[in-house]
């Protein structure tokens, strides 16, 4: 090339040109025949041109899939997964280290092999001797239940092909490394080279295959981010270590709905499926206190009743604290700014906690005037009265602005003798026993609040 080229006068794009020494590429000798070349490779065009032709076919001629989910022999677990774990599919189980994840696995394992199938569980953290000891808090040990210690993802790949379990654990995908690809264990090269070598085992013999995954503190998968999009399914197991309460929740799911979530206690004997969540979510709540309000959230199909928690306190630094554990940093941020802008609320020179007792983590926008009312409450000492929920989402503006399931967030609240609900205006109608207070505003709802009137 005499002079610079910035447009590819062929594929149009710009830049794709690049100065090149002329080689015989595959088929011909460029320039001869007038082509360009980009860095030896051909350009957009020729590249379109030479491709084999697919012929699309019409949707409605697809054999939907066969592929229908195995129950975990976990109800809970079945719950988030819309019935079970589907044969070929991959999932992804993220959560905090110590949250549960090895040990709820591993029954899932258990439940798997006691109808006389095998299971599989690639460990690559513990030792066999260590699951082994993990494995007899559960329950006595069926022989379909294997175990290969160690950390190399192609045998482990290798033996899913062999052993054809019902369903294959790798804990962790981080701790395993493909011998063949470059990097550390854990590093996004490696992870994703294992990935890869395990959904392609998964997927080729019909085998559901569980990757364990941790995450850091603030929820997101450690490092390897591009698992999510590899992964049929990505599960989070959430909770407070130091509390039983454990949740587990599908932030991704191929199969069915997302956002479904299945509870369960820590106890000595494993994980077991929680029959009264609110033992652990209301059991230890304290009566009249400021800065407590109850938010009815829905996750998934389940109505959840939570408690949101605020503290306010005087701040010995220049930079206030704003901590919050359970509600999103960013929408405590939002939520601080419409509480002084528009409800004359000073939080300034302020620190100022929240969090949510059990460990449950608030996605809704519908928690913002739990939230607010809690910060509220606590920053003006008033307290909220015990038999109240509160919900709605708080714009920027300061109005309250509705959401969905409002019945049957209300009738969770009343089945659970609550009995006074501050609701967005749009709220038509409530179930017996409970009594509606609507507010439009979030200023409203904290004259309300400073008037007592929500307090007796
Ligand atoms: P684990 O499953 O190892 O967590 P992860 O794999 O997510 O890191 O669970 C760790 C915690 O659970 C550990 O602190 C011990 C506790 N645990 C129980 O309380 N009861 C039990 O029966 C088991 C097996 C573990
Ligand atoms: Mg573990």
């Amino acid at each position: 090339m005499l002079r610079w080229c910035g447009r590819c006068p062929q594929c149009s794009g710009w830049n794709t040109v690049v100065s090149a020494i002329e080689e015989d590429p595959p088929g011909g000798k460029p320039g001869g025949a007038g082509r360009l070349w980009r860095g030896g490779e051909p350009c957009v065009t020729e590249r379109i041109a030479s491709a084999e032709y697919a012929s699309p076919i019409p949707l409605a001629d697809v054999e939907a899939g066969q592929a229908r989910p195995r129950s975990t022999g976990l109800g809970e677990l079945d719950r988030v997964l819309s019935g079970g774990f589907v044969p070929g599919s991959v999932t992804l189980v993220g959560g905090e280290p110590g949250i549960g994840k090895s040990t709820l696995l591993l029954q899932a394992l258990h439940a798997a092999s006691t109808s006389g199938a095998t299971s599989l569980l690639v460990s690559a953290e513990e030792s066999a001797e260590q699951v082994r000891l993990r494995a007899s808090r559960i329950g006595p040990l069926p022989r379909g239940l294997l175990v290969l210690a160690g950390n190399d993802a192609a045998a482990a790949a290798a033996a899913i092909a062999e052993e054809r379990p019902s369903v294959a654990v790798v804990d962790s995908v981080q701790a395993v490394a493909d011998p063949a690809s470059p990097g550390t264990p854990g590093s996004v090269a490696q992870v994703r080279a294992c990935a890869d070598l395990l959904v392609r085992v998964a997927k080729s013999h019909g085998i559901p295959v569980v990757l364990v995954g941790h995450v850091t503190k603030d929820g997101a998968l450690a490092g390897p981010r591009v698992l999510e999009h590899l992964v049929d399914t990505v599960l989070s197991v959430e909770g407070d270590r130091h509390h039983a309460l454990r949740l587990v929740r599908a932030l991704k799911h191929r199969f069915g709905p997302t956002g479904e979530i299945g509870l369960f206690q820590m106890g000595d004997a494993g994980l077991t499926e929680v029959a009264d969540p609110y033992l652990y979510l209301l059991g230890d709540r304290q009566s009249g206190s400021p800065g407590s309000v109850i938010f009815p959230a829905i996750e998934g199909q389940r109505p959840l009743l939570v408690e949101v928690q605020a503290l306010a306190a005087l701040s010995s630094s220049s930079q206030p604290r704003r901590l919050t554990q359970g509600v999103d940093p960013a929408r405590l941020a939002l939520l601080v700014a419409v509480l002084e802008r528009r409800a004359s609320v000073d939080l300034r020179g302020m620190d100022v906690f929240t969090s949510t007792v059990g460990g449950i983590r608030l996605n809704e926008p519908a928690a913002d005037l739990a939230v607010a009312l809690a910060l509220g409450s606590a920053s003006k000492g008033v307290a909220v009265r015990d038999d109240t929920v509160a919900f709605g989402e708080v714009g920027l503006g300061g109005e309250v602005r509705q959401v969905p399931h409002a019945h049957r967030r209300l009738a969770e609240a009343s089945r659970l003798g609550f009995r006074r609900a501050l609701v967005p205006a749009a709220v038509d109608r409530a179930p017996a026993g409970i009594s509606l207070v609507r507010v439009g505003t979030l200023a409203h709802a904290m004259s309300l609040a400073r008037a007592g009137s929500l307090a007796g």
